[in-house]
């Protein structure tokens, strides 16, 4: 029984696994084909934020291979009521076969995940975002072959999918230069760590030395969920690092721009970013629904 809280919790062979998979996977539903290896089996999706992707995502792929997902809002279940995680855990581990949650503080994802019987999947934490990596990796390899040894910035934020993306070194063995400003930058911690387990990893304030040279240039929000307090603080700490036509032309001519979506438009990308020819976002999109099978194959078959 394993989980997927952070993508350190597959070795890289596993992650290569899970990908070759997805890639077999896409290939067959595009062809019509009928892949069903989680007959009879049941995914709980816990969901103490918003989300369309994830949800969307989970939900179908657990119908294609034949099994059924629950979508649980903490709002209407006894989670937003107090009940504990622990009694929680131990409560649907009864009854399903995998767990998935979004939620904030990532001890809460650790907590119920060590009270679980079951695979416990990261739908998203305040901490981590790491199904969205496995997929932003399947994407690029989809376009461009492999990751290993490319660059990859990342402008913006140093907020969970920028961690994603730091641990996401060590596994696929891309360079990653993460530019934040000051005060924004991603946990140290998490950093180092990477760095220990042989990751190449710089972080800057400048977005043009982390975009010079790049395979692939992604951001996200400057607020994320939870954090809608801070925009208007956020919109001022954060105006040099809109990834516009000027930023991403510092990159290879041929450079990817990815964004895990929701996007705003103006603020951390360009809208002739979002929407140009070097953007990928509707495959990166898509990819999460395949990614994701890939995943709950290997988790829960
Ligand atoms: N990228 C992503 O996780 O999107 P949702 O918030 O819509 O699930
Ligand atoms: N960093 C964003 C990602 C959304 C998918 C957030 O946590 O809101």
């Amino acid at each position: 029984m394993r989980h997927f809280l952070t993508l350190l919790d597959i070795t890289p062979d596993e992650a290569r696994h899970i990908l070759k998979r997805a890639k077999k996977i896409k290939s067959k539903l595009k062809e019509g084909k009928a892949h069903r290896p989680l007959e009879g089996k049941t995914l709980a999706m816990i969901f103490e934020k918003a989300s369309t992707r994830t949800r969307v995502s989970f939900e179908t792929g657990m119908f294609q291979m034949g099994g059924h997902a629950l979508f649980l809002h903490s709002s209407t279940t006894q989670l937003g009521r107090g009940e504990p995680i622990e009694d929680s855990a131990r409560v649907l581990s009864g009854m399903v076969d995998g767990v998935m949650i979004r939620t904030f503080a990532h001890e809460t994802l650790q907590c119920f995940a060590d009270h679980a019987s079951v695979p416990v999947i990261n739908g998203l934490t305040d901490g981590n975002h790491p199904c969205q990596i496995l997929t932003d990796v399947f994407t690029y390899e989809e376009l461009r072959g492999s990751i290993e040894d490319k660059t990859v910035a990342w402008v913006g934020d140093g907020n969970n999918m920028a961690h994603s993306w730091i641990n996401g070194a060590v596994t696929f063995g891309y360079r990653l230069r993460i530019a934040s400003p000051e005060g924004y930058g991603p946990d140290e911690s998490i950093v180092m760590a990477a760095r220990s387990l042989g990751a190449d990893v710089s972080v800057t304030h400048d977005p043009l030395e982390a975009v010079a040279n790049a395979d692939l240039v992604t951001t996200d929000v400057w607020a994320s969920m939870g954090q809608e307090d801070e925009q208007a603080i956020r919109e001022k700490a954060f105006a040099d690092f809109c990834v516009d036509s000027r930023v991403i032309s510092y990159a290879k001519p041929d450079a990817l721009f990815m964004h895990c979506l929701p996007a705003h438009r103006g603020e951390e990308v360009s809208a002739d970013v979002i929407d140009g020819s070097q953007s990928v976002v509707w495959l990166e999109a898509e990819n999460r629904l395949h990614a994701q099978k890939g995943l709950l194959e290997f988790l829960m078959s």
